[in-house]
């Protein structure tokens, strides 16, 4: 088995408060080492190994982990989008735009345009990404986008319960008993999650609870969108059913906050949204004062939120929502992972998966005081190169 070093690093962002100083575990002049497709050490710069990579002196890091994406659509929202900042409120209904569009695509569209959307991410240093449903809405198409998903990570989430379709609209209830049986069915084999939407306008607490008691009873670990939109249940119901997230969480009472900080469930902040449907930021720093568990993520999807850009999130969140830059890095990086339950990525420490970036940077304070500005410099997943910048 041959290694690749990262040497001459100026920066180099562990993940690790014990490998390192701060809260990330940050160490100078450092040489971080792959093998196998794991990292094997991490120490002082100045390395042998089989290939070496000069950072010459930048900022290397744990590559972004994005536990919340809807990468697999066609179609877009453009003219929702144009709406909206005309002053139009942005509304859960819109999902069934994008799924006329995706139950019209065939799979080799869907893969192709999912596989594009993924290589943007990549090349933004998302090295890790969740995927959902949630734009099919039939079974067969619910079945399609999974598979498709399946191709590109192994943490793919079943969101049949993201909004109830046109041709269920007067029978709700029937729709979801759709989505705990037959789709669930057919879509489980290529997940490892299910997810509802717990909205006014898409799904009540009671059915998102029957939708994830029937996940669970099929294997799959539980989501939960939860108060985007206004304050609501889903915090409540996220924690009682020890999901491992719930995500949004515009909208928090005090006993929410409370609530997240007694469990297991991360908060996952998806910023890039509040931006594009007008929402107000969710006020982070009471989540972390609170001690509960935070991550960010982008949420790529055509209604709320179409970006793959983490560095965004994280501008956002430190300018918006109280976070520091620590903070923020963290809850992109190790806070993905937790939101994910996976222990092994989101660090640069001994053991974990060699998912690095090289940073155009000495530091990652650049995401947000040099916001909009392309920063990554190459791409490693699993300790091989999977992109690198021209020249
Ligand atoms: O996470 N909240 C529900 N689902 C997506 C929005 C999807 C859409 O508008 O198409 C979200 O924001």
């Amino acid at each position: 088995m041959s290694s690749l070093a990262i040497d001459n690093i100026g920066l180099l962002i562990t993940g690790d408060p014990t490998l390192g100083e701060g809260p990330l575990g940050e160490l100078r002049g450092a040489a971080v080492v792959f093998e196998g497709g794991r990292v094997v050490t991490v120490q002082r710069a100045g390395v042998e190994a089989d290939g070496r990579v000069d950072a010459e002196g930048c900022c290397v890091m744990p590559g972004f982990v994005d536990s919340h994406t809807h990468l697999v659509f066609a179609g877009d929202r453009a003219e929702e989008f144009g709406a909206r900042m005309a002053g139009k409120a942005y509304e859960a209904g819109g999902i069934r735009v994008t799924s006329d569009a995706t139950r019209a695509a065939g799979a080799p569209e869907l893969e192709r345009l999912a596989q594009e959307r993924r290589a943007e991410g990549v090349r933004a240093g998302i090295t890790h990404v969740e995927i959902k449903s949630g734009y099919g809405l039939d079974v067969a198409a619910e079945a399609k986008t999974c598979e498709v998903a399946a191709q590109l990570t192994e943490d793919v989430t079943f969101l049949g319960a993201h909004v109830v379709p046109a041709e269920f609209e007067s029978d709700p209830d029937a729709y979801v008993a759709l989505v705990c049986g037959e789709m669930l069915e057919a879509c489980a084999p290529s997940c490892r999650w299910i997810d509802a939407f717990c909205e006014t306008g898409a799904f009540t607490a009671e059915q998102c609870r029957a939708v994830l008691e029937a996940g669970r009873a099929a294997g799959l670990g539980l989501r939960l969108h939860g108060n985007q939109l206004g304050p609501g249940e889903g915090v409540h119901l996220a924690v009682e059913m020890e999901a491992a997230s719930v995500d949004h969480c515009t909208y928090l009472t005090d006993a929410d906050v409370e609530a997240l900080a007694g469990s297991r469930t991360v908060a996952t902040f998806l910023p890039a949204t509040d931006f594009s449907t007008r929402q107000p930021y969710p006020d982070a720093r009471r989540v972390i004062d609170a001690g509960a568990t935070v991550a960010l993520a982008t949420n790529t999807n055509p209604g709320s939120s179409n970006t793959t850009s983490m560095a965004f999130c994280i501008a956002l969140a430190v300018r918006d929502m109280g976070m520091t830059v620590d903070e923020a890095i963290r809850a992109a990086t190790v806070g993905g992972a937790e939101a994910l339950r996976c222990p092994d990525i989101g660090r640069l420490a001994p053991g974990c998966r060699a998912d690095a970036i090289v940073l155009d940077a000495d530091s990652p304070i650049d995401f947000v005081y040099r916001p909009g500005v392309p920063l990554v410099r190459e791409v490693f997943t699993a300790g091989r190169r999977a992109w690198a910048a021209a020249g």
